[in-house]
């Protein structure tokens, strides 16, 4: 195999590619997993992320063959809110936010109490336009943050980071893009008291304003890295601040470059000018987030991080057949807006609590 940076100056992913044909199959692949699983985590902790491409990987069975041998404790039942179609024992359909939406820098469920310690996705499909999934070493964005930006960085460690999911009465058929599901289907019945109860298990709070739903979670902003001990900003606070999303649809315009993300950028400039903030304000938006002690986060704190991560951020054109695998406590991941087919699926490694309860 040959292993080095995919780009000469960008430091992730490392990309491990065969020699040549033999070196091809799924099962030299899981071969070469096997005999070098602790160089593998070396890397996953010195740079978080490893990109296998150039393989036969064509179904989410060759998938997850794979994923199981660089990580074998991945999550069987998919704990997020947007009920993930299942694809394998251990994999399960990417995001279905809609095409045209660009999705921020996140880290994987930061927002539960399970949020998985790794990430997989495995490109089946790849778009003809856009789609790709931008990452960015979330580590190097808190070290530039400390140095730029300290105050900042002070305000969201002293206070965390409290996140508010809002669903509308599901009678209601106009909803906000974002708001991918209801949270009847989420939950997979009506009866409040059995969300209720179903919630509390996850110290997810319900608030209910008639049948409309709030879920709200509390986390830190910075999260110490289970193996490493590091603080590093990985949370999912990016993808909940509404006034940050024109901001993010224009980096991406900047960044990409594509002509369809401008169009996508200035239909969000119609969208928020004239519909989103005179009828919707912030606090009722799908996904919103203030610090933990309920006071609302200064637009400029935001954009400063949003600065820093895209000072940092990698993108590159998904291949059919890559195999993606990030640590989710330090490496982010996004979404470009696509036109056309996009086939991307994902596995979770396991919450860290219950990898530790297995090692
Ligand atoms: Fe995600």
């Amino acid at each position: 195999m040959i292993i080095g940076p995919l780009f000469e100056d960008k430091p992730i992913p490392i990309v491990v590619r065969p020699k040549n044909p033999e070196e091809k199959s799924v099962a030299a692949l899981q071969n070469y997993v096997m005999e070098h699983y602790e160089e593998l985590e070396k890397i996953r902790l010195e740079k978080g992320a490893i990109l296998f491409r150039g393989f036969d990987v064509k179904t989410a069975q060759d998938f997850e063959d794979v994923a199981v041998k660089v990580h074998p404790k991945l999550v069987e039942i998919f704990v997020g809110l947007n009920n993930r179609k299942r694809r394998g024992k251990y994999v399960f359909t990417s995001t279905e936010v809609p095409k045209y939406v660009s999705l921020s820098q996140h880290a994987e469920l930061a927002y539960m109490p399970n949020r998985p310690s790794r990430i997989f996705f495995c490109c089946l499909k790849a778009p003809p336009l856009g789609g790709e999934t931008p990452i960015c070493d979330m580590q190097k964005v808190t070290e530039q943050l400390r140095k730029t930006h300290p105050n900042v960085i002070k305000k969201f460690k002293t206070h965390g980071l409290r996140y508010h999911l809002n669903y509308s009465d599901p009678k209601n058929r106009l909803r906000h893009p974002a708001e991918v599901k209801t949270w009847p289907e989420i939950y997979g019945t009506d009866d409040k008291k059995k969300v209720e109860e179903s919630t509390a298990k996850d110290n997810i709070e319900c608030r209910w304003d008639g049948n409309k739903l709030t879920l709200v979670t509390q986390y830190p902003a910075l999260h110490t890295h289970p193996d490493t001990g590091v603080d590093i900003w990985s949370n999912t606070g990016m993808a909940f601040y509404p006034r940050l999303y024109l901001y993010e649809h224009w980096k991406t315009a900047m960044i990409g470059g594509l002509l369809y993300f401008w169009i996508i950028y200035f239909f969000w400039v119609l969208l928020e000018v004239f519909i989103r903030r005179p009828f919707l304000s912030d606090n009722k938006c799908p996904l919103y987030i203030t610090y933990g002690n309920g006071n609302n986060i200064e637009t400029n704190d935001m954009k400063a991080v949003s600065d820093a991560v895209w000072d940092h951020i990698v993108i590159f054109k998904w291949q059919e057949g890559d195999i993606l695998f990030l640590d989710n406590n330090r490496v982010s991941h996004g979404r470009n807006p696509f036109l056309g087919g996009r086939e991307i699926i994902v596995s979770l490694g396991l919450p860290e609590e219950q990898d530790r309860k297995n090692k």
